[in-house]
C-alpha cells in the first residue's frame, strides 16, 4: 500500500505543485512507483510539470462519477515510467466532486504505488480539506517570509485536527545569501517557530521556475534528491544552501548578488 501524502501550504504561490512533480520524479528515478494526484480542481498545473498536459482522456471528476475507473484515468508520465499523474477536473470549479469521491478513487489506485502526492489547491478551503482527507501525512511547503510561515502555522494547526501520521515542512526558495546577511529567516528559524520538523530545503533557483520540465541536476536537483532520500527512509544531510556563500569564492558571490 501506498503512503499518501498531501502537498500543502496556506499561503499560494509557494511551490506545492514544483515540488509535488519533482518529488515525484526523483522517487520514481529511484525506481519507486509514484502517483501524483492533481487536488487542485480548475487551476490545475501539475500536467504541465509531469509532461502529460494534453494526455489525459479522463480526469479525476470522470472518476467521481463513475464514467471511468481510476485505474483508466491515471497517465504515464513521458519523464520517467514508474511516474503517473490522476489529473484533475478541467472545469473551474467542482463542489460537486466530493471528498470522500477523491478519498475512494485514489484507495482504489494506492495498491499500484509506493507513493501517492496529492498537490493540494491554495488556502484553507473546500478543496483544501478534500485533499487532506485523502492523506496518510502532510508536507507543508513553506517560504523564508513572514506571511507564509504565518499561514504554514495556521495549516499545521488545522493538519493537527486530522488523523495524520506525520506532518514535515520544506522550506522553499531559500537564499543563502540572504539568510547569511540577516535579511532572510533560516531553516532554523522556521522550524524553531512552526515546530515541526523541517524535512528538506530547497533553494530559489532559476532552474526551478523555467518552463522547462524534467529533472534537475545542479543545487535544487541535489536539494530534492536529499528530500526524497528521507522520504524513503534514509539517512540524508539536509542540501547545505550556505555552502556556496561561505568562504572566499562565496563571500565573492555572495557580494555579487548584493549588487545585483
Ligand atoms: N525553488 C524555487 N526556485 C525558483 N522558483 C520556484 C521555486 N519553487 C517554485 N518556484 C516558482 O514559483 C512559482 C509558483 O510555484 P507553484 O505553482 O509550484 O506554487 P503553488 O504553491 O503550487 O501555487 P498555487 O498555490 O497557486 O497552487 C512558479 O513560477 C514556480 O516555477
Ligand atoms: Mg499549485
Amino acid at each position: 500500500m501506498a503512503i499518501k501524502y498531501v502537498v500543502t501550504s496556506g499561503k499560494g504561490g509557494v511551490g506545492k505543485t514544483t515540488l509535488t512533480a519533482n518529488i515525484g520524479l526523483k522517487l520514481a528515478e529511484s525506481g519507486k512507483r509514484v502517483a501524483v494526484v492533481d487536488g487542485d480542481l480548475g487551476l490545475n498545473n501539475l500536467d504541465v510539470l509531469t509532461g502529460v498536459e494534453n494526455k489525459s482522456v479522463f480526469d479525476l471528476s470522470d472518476v467521481v462519477s463513475g464514467k471511468c475507473r481510476a485505474k483508466q484515468a491515471l497517465v504515464e508520465s513521458p519523464l520517467n515510467k514508474n511516474l503517473f499523474v490522476l489529473p484533475s477536473a478541467h472545469t473551474l470549479t467542482s463542489p460537486e466532486i466530493s471528498g470522500q469521491g477523491i478519498k475512494s478513487a485514489i484507495n482504489s489506485i494506492e495498491g499500484l504505488f509506493d507513493y501517492v502526492f496529492i498537490d493540494c489547491p491554495a488556502g484553507i478551503d473546500l478543496g483544501f480539506h478534500r485533499a487532506v482527507s485523502c492523506a496518510d501525512r502532510a508536507i507543508v511547503v513553506v517560504t523564508p517570509t513572514i506571511t507564509s510561515v504565518r499561514d504554514a502555522d495556521k495549516v499545521i494547526s488545522i493538519l493537527k485536527s486530522y488523523a495524520l501520521s506525520g506532518i514535515e515542512v520544506i522550506v522553499n526558495r531559500i537564499r543563502g545569501d540572504l539568510v547569511l546577511s540577516g535579511k532572510s529567516l533560516s531553516e532554523t528559524d522556521i522550524e524553531n517557530t512552526l515546530k515541526v520538523e523541517v524535512l528538506g530545503v530547497i533553494p530559489d533557483d532559476d532552474a526551478l521556475s523555467s518552463i522547462t520540465f524534467g529533472s534537475f541536476l545542479g543545487d535544487s536537483g541535489k536539494a530534492i534528491k536529499s528530500v526524497t532520500l528521507k522520504i524513503m527512509g534514509k539517512n540524508s544531510r539536509p542540501y547545505d544552501y550556505l555552502k556556496k556563500y561561505t568562504g572566499f569564492w562565496g563571500s565573492i558571490r555572495k557580494e555579487l548578488k548584493r549588487r545585483l
